[in-house]
């Protein structure tokens, strides 16, 4: 579609930009926190951990500071339920209490809106112990430490998120890291996990609609569209076939209360449904978010599936994460779109064609938190560091955003990923996202200083400008 005028960005957009605590923080063992699943899992020894990492939980006051020198109106955080509660239930940790108390009061002495991921990745350890997800009582845990957030930050925050990319966790578990002894659940054991955590999303979101009746609180899921190989009718069904089991079931059983039908035929014929108990369905139902939370990184593009063994295959350079499932979908090539140094798929026309699907079927606000590039950065002798990839890619994605809300797309503000730079989920410091350089390599911290990007310089001139020249 092709229009004469662009809407403009709505007033109050929230422009801002995101981190993940166990990315962040550091301080994995100070005052009180226990560990994490993060902290105890496996992952590759030869790039950097995370009990360091960029050193926020010493110091976020300086970083907020940068932040609302680059105008940002938004900060997306997560809190580590390890702070909070370091048993995962019962007695609250006060200092980690105190701790987000004043990372958001210093957002807010800078009119930032914090907006909170109440879990990104980071179960507790101590709850893994015990079947982690698989176990229906770490639905009532969750539950338990939701109170706690909302008693506590409840009246100071308006925008929160349940769970970071519940599908990406699901589907891709050995992106996230590897157990001790290396070994994943099975795809049944993992949709039974996805149906407690469906159950805990849904009460947490009944919990805080009668405790936070001011606020607004929504799921962030990875989502994406994905093209058919071709114009042949079986890549089309391949291509719908894993858009549903990615996408769309995740949001379904959050917007709708109930999975999607493709979906639920699927687990059922495979035998990997999870097992229901009475009153779950009624659970789910009626959970009513205010709006999507929607990382977008790219698009995938799908081929029939050929019904043996070599529909799987790695993601190109990222042995993590396997792509392709026999009988179901097969991953190919888009050879009209670029790739990332990380050989991710650069699609901001894809950005626009997502949102549209995702605004079509759910009719609900849209609100961007994560969206970036990951590239290796590198800091100048004059102290700059030059990422015009970085600025193109936000700049593209920013103005398909816009043809999007043209489109009629209702969208609620932009948070692209990073903040400042962050250790990458399995690659490593080295692997940068931020518009804040963190001066430090995979294993030596040096002084962690910090260096405005390019990209902080840009980002704070189109937030002047509400994006009028996007
Ligand atoms: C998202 C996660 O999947 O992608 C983030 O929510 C993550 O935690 C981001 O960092 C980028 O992925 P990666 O693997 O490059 O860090």
């Amino acid at each position: 579609m092709h229009y004469s005028k662009l809407k403009d960005f709505p007033q109050n957009f929230l422009w801002g930009a995101s981190t993940s605590a166990y990315q962040v923080e550091g301080a994995i063992d100070e005052d009180g926190k226990s560990l994490s699943i993060i902290d105890m899992y496996e992952h590759p020894s030869d790039v950097a951990n995370f009990s360091v990492a960029s050193d926020h939980y010493h110091r976020y006051k300086e970083d907020i500071a940068l932040f609302a020198e680059m105008g940002l109106k938004a900060y997306r955080f997560s809190i580590a339920w390890t702070r909070i509660l370091p048993n995962g239930t019962g007695k609250v940790n006060e200092k980690g209490i105190e701790f987000y108390n004043n990372v958001i009061d210093e957002c807010l002495k800078y009119n930032i809106e914090p907006v909170v991921t109440m879990y990104h990745f980071d179960l507790p350890y101590c709850l893994e112990e015990k079947g982690g997800w698989l176990n229906r009582d770490t639905i009532e845990a969750f539950v338990e430490y939701a109170k706690v957030l909302f008693i506590h930050y409840g009246s100071k925050v308006k925008y929160w998120l349940t769970i970071n990319e519940q599908n990406t966790m699901i589907l891709h578990p050995g992106a996230i890291g590897l157990p001790k002894g290396g070994k994943l659940p099975s795809k049944k054991d993992l949709y039974q996990q996805n149906h407690h955590m469906m159950l805990a999303q849904a009460k947490v979101m009944k919990l805080f609609h009668n405790m936070v009746p001011e606020g607004k609180i929504g799921p962030a899921l990875n989502l994406t569209a994905m093209y058919p190989a071709t114009c042949n009718p079986n890549d089309a069904i391949a291509a719908h076939n894993w858009e549903v089991l990615r996408c769309w079931n995740f949001v379904d059983v959050c917007a709708f209360g109930k999975y999607h039908p493709l979906a639920w035929s699927y687990l059922k014929d495979r035998n990997i449904a999870p097992e229901i108990q009475d009153g779950d369905f009624e659970t789910l139902k009626g959970a009513n978010p205010d709006f999507i939370a929607m990382n977008y990184y790219s698009t995938a593009t799908i081929a029939a599936s050929k019904g043996d063994a070599s529909d799987v295959a790695a993601r190109a350079g990222d042995q993590q994460i396997m792509l392709g499932e026999q009988g179901v979908y097969r991953p190919s090539e888009n050879p009209y779109v670029e790739k990332t140094q990380y050989g991710w798929v650069v699609d901001p026309v894809g950005f626009r064609y997502t949102l549209r699907k995702v605004y079509e079927r759910y009719q609900l606000p849209i609100l961007i938190t994560e969206n970036g590039i990951g590239a290796n950065d590198t800091l100048g002798p004059d102290g700059c560091i030059h990422d015009q990839y970085r600025i193109d890619f936000i700049q593209k994605h920013l103005h398909q955003m816009r043809l999007a809300i043209t489109d009629g797309v209702k969208m609620l503000g932009y948070c692209p990923w990073a903040a400042i730079d962050v250790v990458s989920t399995h690659q490593g410091y080295k692997k940068r996202y931020g518009f804040i350089y963190v001066d430090r390599d995979e294993f030596n911290l040096k002084e962690l200083k910090r260096y405005k990007k390019d990209s902080f310089y840009w980002y704070k001139q189109v937030i002047e400008e509400n994006g009028k020249n996007i």
